[in-house]
């Protein structure tokens, strides 16, 4: 098999992504049913943290095991990735005893550097610029909920058409929903404060086409599918929270966006979520939410990611 990373959403095609929500869904079944699914038996997957989580760890540890795997669980501060040991050393050494990383650091830079020396798959766990795994299980939990085709299996083709309302940072995550956008044919309406804006060039998208700028978040949410937002402040950029606290402050989610958007909108949110500050306690809470699903989600669809990059089209 050659080599395969997921380094960004635009690394599968969409062909690529018809199959993952399909075998999603098929992985997902078999561990509601508690049926056992071994194909990764004596795989081991490195995971590498440079900044901090919840569910990016679960996820993919429980996913790993679930599938038969093992996994090593490294951070910065107790590797010699925090004493300076260069990237690509740490590639290559750490790429000789695993068969597949993930990572989760700081530049995309870095994860770059990473896979260019590692003889194993690489999966990007969140860089300052994207992150693709979360917009898979937000867009198979779309699909979950909206997307069914008539065999009742998630279908992307389906997604066409639809809008999202982005509200918020122009961050890793409004970039990688830009990328599925151009991927997948859908829209996403993008409402950030001045000084927050999406960089095309940054999200890495060929054209404009798939994505519209609003200064007013109301107008974003106005007949959106489905309206999400992310913290104000990513990790990282945590010396800037004061001054965003003050920036951000119109672009809360509330009841009167959610109102503005389709009546059988949905709302999400990759979470850690802080409600008072870009999302209402009563949206985050309420009937459109399914914010829950959505966490549990990266599981299923990582299961498929993982089983893909390793073993291609199995199953
Ligand atoms: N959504 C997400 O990636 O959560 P964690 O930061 O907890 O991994
Ligand atoms: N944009 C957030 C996402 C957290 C999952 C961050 O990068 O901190």
């Amino acid at each position: 098999m050659t080599l395969q990373h997921y380094l960004q959403f635009s690394d599968l095609t969409a062909e690529e992504y018809a199959w993952l929500f399909r075998r999603a869904a098929i992985i997902k079944q078999k561990f509601k049913a508690y049926e056992k699914y071994h194909p990764l038996a004596d795989r081991t997957l490195a995971m590498i943290f440079e900044k901090a989580s919840t569910r990016t760890r679960v996820s993919f540890e429980a996913g790993m095991y679930q599938l038969g795997g093992s996994v090593v669980h490294l951070t910065t501060g107790d590797t010699q990735l925090g004493r300076a040991e260069p990237i690509e050393d740490s590639a290559k050494v750490i790429s000789r005893m695993v068969d597949l990383v993930m990572i989760r650091t700081f530049g995309q830079d870095k994860i770059e550097r990473f896979a260019k020396h590692s003889r194993v798959p690489v999966i990007n766990g969140l860089t300052n610029e994207f992150h693709p795994c979360q917009i898979l299980a937000d867009l198979f939990t779309f699909l979950e909920h909206r997307g069914a085709n008539a065999q009742g299996q998630p279908d992307p083709a389906l997604l066409k058409g639809k809008t999202v309302a982005w509200v918020g940072d122009g961050n890793n995550m409004a970039n990688t929903w830009l990328q599925a956008a151009e991927l997948l044919g859908f829209k996403v309406h993008v409402s950030t404060p001045t000084g927050y804006e999406v960089d095309q060039a940054v999200a890495g998208i060929r054209s404009g086409d798939s994505y519209k700028v609003f200064k007013d978040p109301m107008d974003a949410c106005r007949g959106a599918d489905l309206v999400t937002t992310d913290v104000w402040t990513s990790m990282g950029y945590e010396a800037e929270n004061e001054e965003r606290r003050k920036v951000f402050a119109n672009w809360c989610v509330d009841t009167e966006m959610m109102a503005a958007a389709r009546p059988d909108a949905l709302f999400m949110h990759c979470l850690p979520a802080h409600r008072g500050e870009e999302v209402e306690a009563e949206v985050i809470d309420g009937p459109q939410s399914v914010v829950w699903d959505e966490a549990e989600n990266r599981m299923h669809v990582q299961k498929a990611l993982m089983e893909y990059l390793l073993l291609g089209r199995v199953g």
